[in-house]
């Protein structure tokens, strides 16, 4: 057995700061505080219902993951955050018409305790929003210490002994690297001088990362995938994860790209589409913000398929991504793919999927493992990119010079292989070999 690695235990209460109370986080919220009165099941959440296989196939050691790693329990977890609209949580989850009313109803007192404080928001990062809960300030750097103060209240008020950030906000424009985003000194100048290179959602991660809480982004916004927010992260120890959450289409294309290429089957076109009518879906019928979406989704098929490694199969893959704002599905998110397939001799097949999916409903089991391990992550002094949190994420954070695992099974191989690593079990590695020598 390797030696494993010290783990703080899961004592107290665990704060979960959500920035943007919208769908995905009012299904999150409402879902624990259902799940925690026995209302209904935690189904799509590796860290209340996976296993973990440990030691040789022949033991039968399957444990439940939340008994082997120290995570806190769902009565355990507190929720704040901000939001641009007033609401609190029960009437952003009505709006967001995720969850049926009768089971809203059941958790209706504890969302409605939940308000959302003032948000750090600028229209010219998300141009189809606006709304009057909005911060005001000198500069981004006032607006930082705000919601750093926001965040010790939080804690204070609720005696929490730990906090995770995740970003659940609107989908911002598309944005690159800038010279402000090199360096933390550049970076904190540039909050003084109110860089318009640094959007809302850098001030949020910014402040966890200074004040010590591990950080999630599960939208594709660039945030804290810079040079300056890491050296940062790496100054203050704090764990980070990222970007955009793998759940509809895109988990589907995770699953079904490897399989393809393990048969060395080729791949000519990939057109996807969507219909989505929730407010995910009007933010992104703007084009400067569905570019930032367009890139995370349609990085995965190169990273999987390796056309330069296999140039007669996937060369020429014409990929194709499409989400159309309709909203009369509201958040049922309908997608098609049609996936123009190559065989033996080069003869032409097809194969054509129809996932008729509720968005929110798939991410909020992610954004409960995310905070959950984020938090693991901390109390096993983790810090920096967690890779083996790519599994959750389109757009996985990486090292430079790497490039990222898209392919799901190496995500979940590399996710409890960490979760071995940490407790010092042996790390598994399929060979096998030993059942047969
Ligand atoms: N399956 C999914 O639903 C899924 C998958 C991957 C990524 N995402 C991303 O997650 C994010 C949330 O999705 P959603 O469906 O909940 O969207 P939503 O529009 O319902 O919720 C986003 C909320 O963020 C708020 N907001 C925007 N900017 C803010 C700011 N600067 N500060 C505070 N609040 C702010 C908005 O007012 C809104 O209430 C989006 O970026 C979406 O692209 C969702």
């Amino acid at each position: 057995m390797n030696s494993s690695v010290e783990i703080a235990p899961a004592q107290g209460k665990l704060g979960i700061l959500l920035v943007g109370l919208g769908a995905v986080s009012t299904t999150f919220i409402a879902g624990v505080l259902a799940i925690r009165k026995g209302l209904a099941k935690p189904i799509g959440s590796l860290t209340q219902m996976g296993t973990i296989r440990l030691g040789k196939r022949t033991e039968g050691r399957s444990p439940r993951i939340g008994d082997v790693v120290p995570l806190p329990g769902l009565d355990d977890l507190v929720f704040g955050g901000w939001d641009i609209f007033e609401e609190n949580c029960y009437e952003a989850a009505r709006t967001a018409g995720v969850i049926e009313s009768t089971l809203l109803d059941a958790v209706r007192p504890e969302l409605e305790t939940i308000r959302p404080w003032p948000a750090v928001f600028d229209q010219r990062y998300v141009k189809r929003l606006s709304g009057p809960n909005v911060k005001k300030g000198k500069n981004k750097k006032d607006l930082a210490d705000q919601v750093i103060a926001d965040i010790r209240k939080f804690k204070a008020d609720h005696k929490l002994d730990r906090l995770v950030m995740v970003w659940c906000g609107s989908t911002e424009i598309f944005m690159t690297e800038s010279p402000a985003h090199q360096t933390v000194a550049s970076f904190e100048k540039a909050l003084e001088a109110n860089d318009p290179t640094i959007p809302s959602s850098m001030v949020y991660a910014y402040a966890a990362i200074k004040e010590g809480i591990p950080y999630a982004n599960a939208a594709p916004n660039l945030t804290a995938d810079i040079p300056a927010l890491l050296e940062l992260a790496s100054e203050t120890r704090v764990p980070l994860a990222g970007k955009d959450l793998k759940t509809g289409q895109t988990l589907l294309k995770t699953i079904i790209a490897p399989g393809l290429k393990a048969r060395l089957l080729g791949v000519e076109g990939w057109y996807s589409t969507n219909i989505l009518g929730n407010r995910d879906g009007e933010v992104l019928d703007d084009p400067e913000s569905f570019k930032t979406k367009e890139e995370s989704k349609k990085s995965v098929l190169d990273y999987i398929l390796q056309p330069k490694l296999y140039p007669d199969l996937y060369e020429d893959l014409c990929h194709v991504v499409r989400i159309n704002y309709y909203p009369p599905r509201g958040d049922n998110k309908e997608g098609w793919d049609n996936i123009d397939l190559v065989g033996w001799l080069g003869y032409p097949m097809q194969l054509k999927i129809n996932f008729l999916c509720r968005d929110s409903i798939l991410a909020a089991p992610i954004v409960l493992d995310v905070a959950l391990f984020l938090d693991l992550a901390r109390r096993s002094g983790l810090s920096g990119i967690q890779e083996w949190l790519s599994f959750y994420f389109k757009s996985p954070m990486h090292a430079k010079g790497l490039y990222p695992e898209h392919d799901l099974f190496i995500q979940l191989m590399k996710l409890k292989n960490t979760l071995r690593h940490l407790k010092g079990e042996e790390l598994i590695t399929h060979l096998g070999r030993e059942y047969y020598d």
